[in-house]
C-alpha cells in the first residue's frame, strides 16, 4: 500500500442528539491512548455543553466525587493513576500577569491532559491545541459539533470517529454525573 500524507487540520462534524451522545463521545475519547498527553480546546456559547463534556470525560477516566466547574478558580486539577488532568475555564482570566503567577506556563509544559474552555481569553499564551471541539446548541438537547484535529496527536483522538450517531446512543439516558460512579470502561457502579 502506498503511504498516505495527511494534511492537517482535519475537520469532522457530527450532531449529538442528546447528552447520551455527548457522553458517548467522551467515552470514546477516554479510550484513546493519545489522550494521555493532549491539549483540547472546548469552544461554544454559555450552555453549549463544554463543562458537561469534560465531566463525562473525567468520569469515563475514573474521576469520582464532585466535578466542579473551574469558572471561579480558573483551573481544577485531577491526579489519576498515571495521568494528570487540568480543566481550565479561562472566562475570568483578566490580566496576562495572572497567567505567569498562576504557573499555567509550567502546566502546559508538563505531560498530561489539558482541557480548556474559553481559550480565546488566554490567546497568545496557549500552545496549538491538538483538538478543538466546537459545540453549538441546536435545541434543548441536540448539539452541532465540529471537531478540528490540528496535530497528529489530535488526529489520533478522532481517528475513525466518522459518523454520528450510532443508534445505540440515541434516546439512551445519560449516566448521572452527580450520583453515579462511572468506571473507565463506562460501566455504571
Ligand atoms: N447534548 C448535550 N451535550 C451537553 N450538554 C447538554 C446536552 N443536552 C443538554 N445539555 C445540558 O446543557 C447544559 C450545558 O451546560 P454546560 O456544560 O455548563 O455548558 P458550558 O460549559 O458550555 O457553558 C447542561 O445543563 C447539560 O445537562
Ligand atoms: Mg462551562
Amino acid at each position: 500500500m502506498c503511504s498516505e500524507t495527511v494534511h492537517l487540520p482535519i475537520v469532522k462534524t457530527a450532531v449529538w442528539p442528546d447528552e447520551a451522545a455527548t457522553q458517548g463521545f467522551a467515552m470514546m475519547l477516554a479510550s484513546r491512548p493519545a489522550l494521555r498527553n493532549a491539549f483540547i480546546e472546548l469552544r461554544g456559547d454559555l450552555g453549549a455543553g463544554k463543562t458537561t463534556l469534560v465531566r463525562h470525560l473525567l468520569r469515563a477516566l475514573g474521576v469520582q466525587g464532585r466535578i466542579k466547574s473551574p469558572t471561579y478558580a480558573v483551573v481544577e486539577s485531577y491526579e489519576l493513576p498515571g495521568l494528570a488532568v487540568w480543566h481550565f475555564d479561562f472566562y475570568r482570566l483578566q490580566d496576562p500577569q495572572e497567567w505567569e503567577d498562576a504557573g499555567f506556563r509550567d502546566i502546559f509544559a508538563s505531560p498530561g491532559l489539558k482541557l480548556a474552555e474559553w481559550p480565546d481569553k488566554a490567546a497568545g499564551h496557549l500552545p496549538l491545541a491538538d483538538l478543538v471541539v466546537q459545540l453549538a446548541m441546536l435545541d434543548d438537547t441536540a448539539r452541532q459539533v465540529t471537531l478540528t484535529a490540528q496535530t497528529p496527536n489530535g488526529l489520533a483522538l478522532i481517528h475513525q470517529y466518522d459518523s454520528y450517531p450510532p443508534l445505540m446512543y440515541k434516546g439512551q439516558r445519560p449516566i448521572s454525573l452527580e450520583n453515579t460512579t462511572t468506571s473507565a470502561n463506562g460501566a455504571s457502579a
